[in-house]
């Protein structure tokens, strides 16, 4: 009888350690119920392969006409590896049920359940847990055939691809960019690369705010405080500058609103002049947030600005108004409630001294301008005809719920069929917990982050490797220090409102890039060392624990990373990365690769070296974060 079983798609769970376990821990538990319900098919993994072979032993058991209709075996990772890598606790629900003995029912299931080489035989612990030890063959063959899948490393495409418009970074023009557009840009980019490599076609859309009042003041400041010198030098921040002397100068002399408004009016009616220097404002702002989109490595398909729609706007009103979904209120157009959700989750209401007040969208002004809110669902009719989205998701700072709120619903309330998601992400905070600010009290500038990243980078570099060429120092400075600021992002739940601070972002221990990268850098250095690329291994033969365990953590990356994007969190395949960086270290202290015993085993390390040096690339570069060959 043939004992090992190849698994066409074998995944797997096991234990984890430490923090971030849990939450990935709590999200493959969601996984899998999900994977219950028929219409959601997924992957075979460990853990489905364990539940089919226990549903079986238990439909065989004494207790199998006493199974509830809907009893479904429950597999989790085992909490201690040292009983196990899955552990059930079947026996002990149903012993309940039907009034037995649970360790005497565990027996029972125990002698009924077919191993088929996909574990050793369970094992019994505490009061009618069943332990569960992945084979060391069927790990070892898993990893055979991921080695032969270099580009997908065991990660399967979605079933069903979906055309998604991710809106991202949108900053606005001659503002600064704040520290939400900061957020945005990094879990943008990050969703972008993800949803692409599961199979989705993804059109990545920099929604700039190109139009809108702020050019009533940049126009004045333009004609009355531009210095052109700066501006050649330094366009954003002479942009910029302006824009804050202008405000300052309008809290001292209220007449200087109306002058800025005055200036607007004539852009928006088409004056030559203020057009001129629009574009030009735009062009240069193009530019320079190009500049920083390069260092961050950060593409977009299109770049649709507000201004975009401009000619949209009109006709879309008047349609709103035609099919009835608007109306006018004191000379505004507005939508407000269709009343079709209850009072508490209906956007369009607000509760004021306990009562239900509306709260309409307001898409016309009296004066006839258009808002925000306008153009957003000028932008969904477009998204739609023109890209033929099944899928937005609006990668925006959590102030704006109710914005979005409102848009989606009114989409919806059209008959419009595109799944629009809304993806919040909270603030980042000062060391003092209060939101991030400059020591004179400024807004947090992205370009300054970066640059101040890759200076603290370089420093490392050259206490740690003084003697790599300047060039090379320069490239590991920048990844370092990138990858570090992207990394604090991606390694907290977007809505966490995370604490930047450079010690810990770019410390070389704990969750971080640094000690991420260096995980990776030791798994290029065995190579460099041996002056060959890794070319290929006959057979896998385990000896020690700790191989087993960073084998199987690298074949979870096929199943961890489809869920990545259920709630859209980033965090957790940096959770998991950094669980196998952990595992890469205990292996690398725990077995000697280059001296090991026999050449069998050492070629089974090194396959094991250069799968995990994949992953940590792959896994990372889906991060957007690039690696370097040293450090
Ligand atoms: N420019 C906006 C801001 O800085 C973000 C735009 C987000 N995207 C959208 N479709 N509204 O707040």
């Amino acid at each position: 009888m043939q004992k090992t079983k190849t698994y066409g798609h074998l995944h797997l769970l096991f234990e984890y350690t430490g923090e971030p376990t849990l939450l990935i821990r709590a999200h493959l538990r969601d996984r899998r119920n999900e994977a219950h319900c028929p219409s959601k098919k997924m992957a075979e993994t460990f853990t489905s392969l364990l539940t089919k072979q226990l549903n079986e032993a238990l439909a065989q058991s004494s207790v199998a006409s006493d199974l509830p209709d809907d009893f479904n075996a429950d597999i989790s990772p085992a909490q201690n590896t040292q009983f196990g890598d899955y552990q059930a606790n079947a026996a002990m629900v149903l012993a309940k049920r039907v009034g037995k003995n649970p360790r005497e029912l565990a027996g029972e299931i125990v002698e009924l359940f077919e191993t088929e080489g996909l574990c050793e035989k369970p094992e019994i612990a505490g009061p009618g847990f069943i332990n569960f030890r992945i084979s060391g063959e069927a790990i070892e063959s898993r990893i055979g055939e991921l080695l032969k899948d270099e580009e997908r490393l065991g990660v399967d495409l979605v079933a069903d691809p979906q055309k998604i418009v991710i809106d991202f970074s949108a900053p606005n023009v001659a503002k600064p960019m704040h520290v939400g557009h900061i957020r945005s840009t990094i879990i943008g980019d990050t969703l972008s690369r993800l949803a692409r490599f599961l199979g989705h076609e993804v059109v990545a859309d920099n929604h700039i705010g190109d139009w809108g009042t702020q050019f009533g003041m940049i126009l004045w400041g333009w004609k009355n405080l531009l210095d052109q010198d700066a501006l050649k030098k330094a366009p954003l921040d002479e942009m910029v500058r302006v824009y804050k002397a202008v405000n300052k100068k309008q809290e001292e002399d209220q007449s200087l609103r109306d002058i800025c408004k005055a200036e607007l009016v004539k852009l928006q009616q088409g004056d030559e002049e203020n057009r001129k220097i629009w574009e030009e404002c735009v062009a240069l702002s193009k530019q320079g947030l190009q500049e920083i989109y390069g260092k961050l490595d950060v593409k977009f398909d299109h770049w649709l600005g507000e201004s975009f729609y401009n000619d949209q706007l009109g006709p879309l009103v008047d349609e709103l108004i035609a099919d009835g979904t608007a109306t006018e209120s004191d000379g505004a157009i507005v939508i407000f409630s269709d009343g079709s959700l209850p009072e508490k989750e209906d956007p369009f209401l607000k509760n004021e001294d306990d009562e239900w007040k509306p709260q309409p969208a307001l898409i016309r002004k009296s004066d006839g301008g258009f808002l925000y809110a306008t153009t957003d669902l000028a932008t969904i009719d477009y998204r739609i005809n023109e890209f033929g989205a099944d899928e937005v998701w609006y990668v925006v700072g959590a102030p704006q719920q109710l914005h979005f709120d409102q848009i989606i619903s009114i989409s919806k309330r059209r008959g419009q069929k595109a799944n629009l998601k809304f993806v919040p992400f909270g603030s980042i905070l000062g060391k003092d917990r209060k939101m991030l600010k400059t020591r004179d009290g400024e807004v947090v500038q992205l370009a300054d982050v970066l640059i101040e990243s890759v200076e603290r980078a370089r420093l490392i570099v050259e206490e740690k490797n003084p003697d790599l060429s300047d060039d090379e120092k320069t490239d590991i400075a920048t990844k370092i220090g990138i990858g570090s600021v992207k990394y604090a992002e991606l390694s907290q739940f977007r809505m966490t409102d995370y604490i930047f601070d450079w010690d810990t972002m770019l410390a070389l221990k704990g969750n971080t890039a640094p000690y991420l990268l260096n995980a990776y850098v030791r798994t290029r250095a065995i190579f460099r060392k041996m002056g060959t690329e890794f070319s290929g291994v006959d057979s896998l033969k385990f000896t020690e624990p700790a191989e087993k365990a960073i084998a199987l953590k690298m074949i979870q990356f096929g199943e961890v990373l489809p869920t990545v994007l259920d709630d859209f969190r980033p965090n957790v395949l940096a959770a998991y990365l950094y669980e196998l960086a952990t595992a890469y270290h205990r292996f690398w202290e725990a077995c000697p690769v280059l001296k090991a015993e026999s050449d069998e085993i050492r070629d089974t390390r090194l396959a094991l070296c250069e799968m995990t040096g994949r992953v940590l690339k792959h896994g990372l570069g889906l991060l957007g974060i690039a690696v370097p060959e040293r450090m």
